[in-house]
This record gives C-alpha cells, structure tokens and sequence, in this order.
C-alpha cells in the first residue's frame, strides 16, 4: 500500500509572552492510502492541534511532514493554501457552511473558490455528490435550511469534491445527535471503502473509534506506543 501521510517528529510549543506550553513532543505519524484512522486521546492532549498541524492550517515548531509524497512543510504560505485546497479535505465539527449558498454552492465551493465561479462541470460533481450524501432533494435549498446532520453531511460533500488525498475529521459527530450521527459515520466508512478515501478522524466517540482500522493515541504530546494503548477512546 502507498503512503498518504508521513509525518516525522513533529513538535508544538505554543508561546504567550514569557509561557511556554508544549502541546506536541515529537510525534510520528504515518498513514497508508485508504486506511480509516482514529485520532483519540483526552481532552487537551493536542489532537486538534495535530490536525490543524497535518492539514497545514498551522506550522508546527518543529518536524517534516510529505503528503502524497510531496514534501509540505517548508512550502510558503501561497503554495500551502493551493495545495490544502487541492489535495486535502476537511470536516469540523462545527460545518462552517456558507449560510446564504445553497448545498449545491456550498459543496463546489473547494473547486469554484479559486476558479472565480461554478462550470457545468463543477455543478454536475457537486450534485452527484450530493446525491451521494443523500442530500439530492436538498441542493438548492441555503445551508440555513438544513438540519445539523444534513449541514454535516453537505460537508463532507464538500471535503470530497476535489477529490482529495487525504481527510481530516474533526470531531465531524461532535455535534450531532446518535442517528445523525450514525450516517455521517456510514457515509465516511462508504467513500472509505469504495474510492479508498483515506481519513484521520479525531474523535471522542468511541463508536466512531471502534469502526475505524485503526487508532494513534494521543498521550502527553505524544503517539502511545501499540500495546500500551487501553481501549478506551480518551
Ligand atoms: N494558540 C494556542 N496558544 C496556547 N496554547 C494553545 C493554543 N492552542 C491550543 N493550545 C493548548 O494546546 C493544548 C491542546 O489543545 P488541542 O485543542 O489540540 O486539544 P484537543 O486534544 O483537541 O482537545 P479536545 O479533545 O478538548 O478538543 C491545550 O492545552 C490548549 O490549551
Ligand atoms: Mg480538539
């Protein structure tokens, strides 16, 4: 199997002034192309941190980071933001749509956004992966007029529709309620199994845990060794 994602002694200290907190201590981590990995550990531990990190949103103090082979972490800020654009998607907890664009807007966005507009083409992916969210009958509706598991459904929709090469979850069920909840996880598990989607989904939801391939436990900044790890997803 290729690799996605190599991450190698990656290491966060947030500075305020005189204090110091290190969040991330040298941590590793390594993903296959289409494997559906859990990021668990308490509250605290620095999984967001990681993910905002591994999705380019934040430089790390210290580490290397390829994606898709690529060598990420010393781009500049122009060629990240194009490349995070292009080769990532993201699911937050929160779905951060665009509340006056519809479903259909909200999901082309990624490809629209640096392109200046929506092409036929654009429009005719946005739709069938609404159609593949099971949001078809939704899609002009404006993303107020969704329920909260149709927002995150419309999202991860949207993380899809560059047809990334890597998704980072968020606590993408953090807010969602058992039901809901349940088909956004059947949904990341379908792209997952049919077009080998790869994702890093941090959760504290141990069902979401459980069906994921695998789990890296985040403890005192770094990765708990295999074997060491309880079943417990904090
Ligand atoms: N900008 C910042 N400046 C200083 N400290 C920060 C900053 N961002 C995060 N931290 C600290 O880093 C630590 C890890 O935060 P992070 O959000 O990564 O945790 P988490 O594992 O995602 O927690 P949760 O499960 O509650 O979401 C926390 O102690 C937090 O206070
Ligand atoms: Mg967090």
């Amino acid at each position: 199997m290729s690799q996605v994602l190599q991450a190698r002694g990656i290491v966060m200290t947030f500075r305020n002034g005189d204090e110091e907190t290190e969040v991330l201590r040298g941590v590793d981590v390594d993903l296959a192309t289409g494997e559906l990995v859990a990021l668990v550990g308490a509250s605290g531990s620095g999984k967001s941190t990681l993910l905002s990190i591994l999705g380019l949103l934040l430089r790390p103090t210290a580490g290397e980071i390829q994606i898709a082979g690529e060598r990420v972490d010393r781009l500049n800020e122009k060629a990240r933001a194009a490349f995070r654009n292009r080769r990532l998607g993201f699911v937050f907890q929160f779905h951060h749509l665009l509340p006056d664009f519809t479903a259909m807007e909200n999901v082309a966005f990624p490809a629209a956004a640096p392109a200046g507009g929506i092409s036929p083409e654009m429009r005719r992916r946005a739709l069938s992966l609404l159609d593949r969210v099971g949001l078809s009958d939704r899609a002009d509706f404006p993303a107020t007029r969704l329920s909260g598991g149709q927002k995150q459904r419309v999202a991860i929709a949207r993380a899809l529709m560059n047809k990334p090469d890597l998704i980072i979850a968020d606590e993408p069920t953090g807010n969602l309620d058992l039901r809901s909840a349940g088909q956004v996880l059947d949904l990341m598990g379908e792209v997952n199994r049919q077009d080998g989607g790869t994702f890093l989904i941090c959760t504290h939801d141990e069902h979401v845990a459980a069906r994921c391939d695998r789990r890296i436990h985040l403890v005192d900044g770094k990765v708990q060794p295999d074997g060491e790890r309880s079943d417990h997803p904090n």
